[in-house]
């Protein structure tokens, strides 16, 4: 069984099952408090909160889907036998359309009778906590089979979620075959709010994964995940001097096509974010293809075979651009590279401390310094390297929590990131002209367009709003000439403090299911300032607002922003491009950024 035939096999089961087939949505989500898109559920976050609606967007309250994901945790696992940094995953999903009975059936059957499996055991949530166990679960599974193995776990094996800071999560029941879980269904029951707390969900929902690579290991009776048709046609391209080198083989194809999706998708290397992963990646492929003698022409090829093979699926992935980003890393890598392998040449012997600074300071792996470091290297074991590594991250994390709260980033509201004063500088002034683009929106769009979703580098804003069609070019005048206005006025941008209660009462605009404290901030950007206006309840003459006015935007919003728009300085929209099929994204940025 090809993945070709399991993809179709899946897709055709829930269609037939009265489910919308959904396309995978990039691995860079809109949800902003998340690097990648790691799991299906993700693009449907806002189906299972009653924020969208499932019947005017897909036809159906159940959807099916084969997503691109990329989990980046376990980096430096991959090589062993199981970890992936990209993988695609199968899920189907329902908001408010069926719950476990239904999912565990489909569950079943897919996995016996259309893929033939036998099903080692299931778990499912033994309780934790507040929270019950699941034995409703436990009564479907037996209906089914009355002699299945059910193995009842704890919170941290059978409860999913939330995806980013906050979102859909519940408890799951996992299903094993041949010793591998591969599928995990959840039942999204509550929401996880940010200070973890839960909420009960008004409809619970369903929310699936499968894992294509696993689960075509062991319908196709393969040892691993690199035997498997998704590999075996870029492992027989690498050259016979690697052979019995597994763990390089599988560094080399897993980054590899996690490497050409993301460049795909828009992601450039940089030392940043999703662009420093995606550098991470490309410099491995080329630190193990050096050492092995892998020529440039030969790795071009395992990205031509990727592209080729994953192309009908995915028609996004572009060849010529792949094949440009690593030519442009590898020719910017190739003098650091040098400079670390004259260094080891230097060194008289290589124990983990002296491993570890050649990986911190030229970026060569361990096996890389192994291999070429022969005699000098006998003593140094991936154990202590990777202790060392351990150290060096607890000693810098040290150092980052203090100083940045953790994040390395002078400032990560979630929305919001700087790096460093010139940069806070930056995105403060962009945090601005945001909440001058989103009320602009409103007043020219319609007074119901919703922010979806916000995200600030020093470089440009991204706001994504809900709004069903494109918009025209002249609407797009509009909206940034309002904006310029709004700026030209000189508004005054001010903060207070109040109830959530008077907030909303003042009109205020709050970010949709986000769950608020007691007392909020809230943002007012203008009326016009005028003399002497409200000198009764101040003491100052300052010029003030012009309280006959309403204000041109207010908004729940923990800053930071600037005290005047004319800091802003001119804005300027750059792109107006479809999310999804409500939802729009308006990238800008303003003068002198
Ligand atoms: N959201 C379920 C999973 O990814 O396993």
């Amino acid at each position: 069984m090809s993945h070709g035939d399991i993809r179709e096999k899946f897709l055709k089961f829930f269609e037939k099952r009265g489910h919308k087939i959904v396309p995978s949505s990039s691995l860079l989500p809109t949800d902003p408090s998340v690097l990648f898109t790691t799991a299906g559920m993700q693009q449907f976050k806002p189906y299972y909160t009653g924020q969208s609606d499932p019947m005017k967007d897909f036809g159906s309250l159940n959807t099916a889907s084969i997503q691109k994901s990329m989990r980046t945790s376990d980096i430096d696992k991959v090589g062993d036998e199981s970890h992936l940094t990209f993988f695609e995953m199968l899920g189907n999903f329902s908001f408010g359309g069926y719950f476990k009975k239904e999912a565990i059936e489909y569950a079943y059957d897919f996995v016996t009778k259309e893929l033939g499996l036998t099903i080692d055991y299931v778990s499912v949530f033994g309780g934790e906590e507040d929270i019950p166990a699941d034995k409703e679960s436990e009564k479907i599974w037996k209906s089914l089979d009355r002699n299945i193995d059910i193995r009842e776990m704890g919170r941290s094996d059978n409860f999913w979620g939330p995806t980013g800071k906050e979102g859909p999560c519940g408890p799951t029941t996992e299903i094993y075959v041949n010793g591998v879980e591969i599928w995990n269904i959840v039942f999204n029951e509550y929401y996880c709010n940010e200070d973890k707390s839960l909420s009960k969900l008004d409809k619970p929902g369903i929310d699936t994964g499968m894992g294509l690579e696993r689960l075509a290991m062991v319908a196709q009776k393969k040892g691993n995940i690199f035997e498997t048709d998704l590999f075996e046609p870029l492992i027989q391209l690498l050259p016979g001097e690697m052979n019995g080198h597994d763990r390089i083989q599988r560094i080399i194809v897993d980054h590899s096509r996690a490497a050409a999706f993301l460049i795909s998708d828009g992601v450039v290397p940089s030392n940043k974010e999703q662009g420093y992963v995606l550098r991470r990646l490309l410099r491995r492929v080329i630190v193990h293809s050096h050492n092995f003698g892998l020529e440039l022409d030969a790795v071009r090829e395992i990205f031509g075979t990727i592209a080729g093979n994953y192309g009908r699926v995915y028609p996004e992935l572009d060849k010529e651009k792949i094949i440009s980003e690593f030519d442009k890393e590898n020719e910017k890598f190739q003098k650091t590279l040098k400079g670390g392998l004259k260094e080891l040449g230097k060194l008289n012997t290589v124990d983990s401390a002296s491993a570890f600074k050649l990986y911190e300071s030229f970026g060569l792996p361990y096996e890389v310094i192994k291999e070429v470091g022969g005699n000098k290297a006998e003593t140094l074991t991936r154990s202590g390297f990777e202790q060392e590594m351990k150290r060096h991250r607890e000693i810098s994390r040290a150092g980052a929590d203090k100083k940045f709260g953790g994040h390395g980033l002078l400032m990560d509201t979630g929305e919001l990131k700087a790096g460093d004063e010139e940069e806070l500088k930056k995105v403060t002034r962009l945090h601005t002209a945001t909440h001058l683009l989103h009320a602009s929106l409103r007043k020219i769009l319609d007074n119901d367009v919703q922010q979806q979703g916000s995200d600030i580098t020093p470089e440009r804003l991204r706001f994504d709003f809900t709004f069903s069609r494109k918009l025209t070019p002249e609407e797009l005048q509009q909206v940034e000439d309002m904006v310029n206005d709004a700026i030209k006025k000189e508004l005054p941008v001010i903060k207070t403090e109040m109830s959530y209660k008077d907030a909303i009462r003042s009109g205020a605009l709050a970010f949709f299911k986000q769950k608020y404290p007691n007392r909020v901030t809230v943002y007012t950007i203008g009326p016009e300032l005028v003399e002497g206006q409200n000198s009764s309840t101040r003491t100052s003459s300052e010029p003030q607002p012009n309280s006959s006015e309403p204000p041109f935007s207010r908004e729940l919003c923990g800053g930071p922003h600037v005290s005047n728009t004319r800091e802003i300085g001119k804005f300027k929209i750059i792109k107006e491009e479809a999310v999804s099929a409500d939802v729009r994204r308006i990238r800008a940025m303003v003068e002198g950024i």
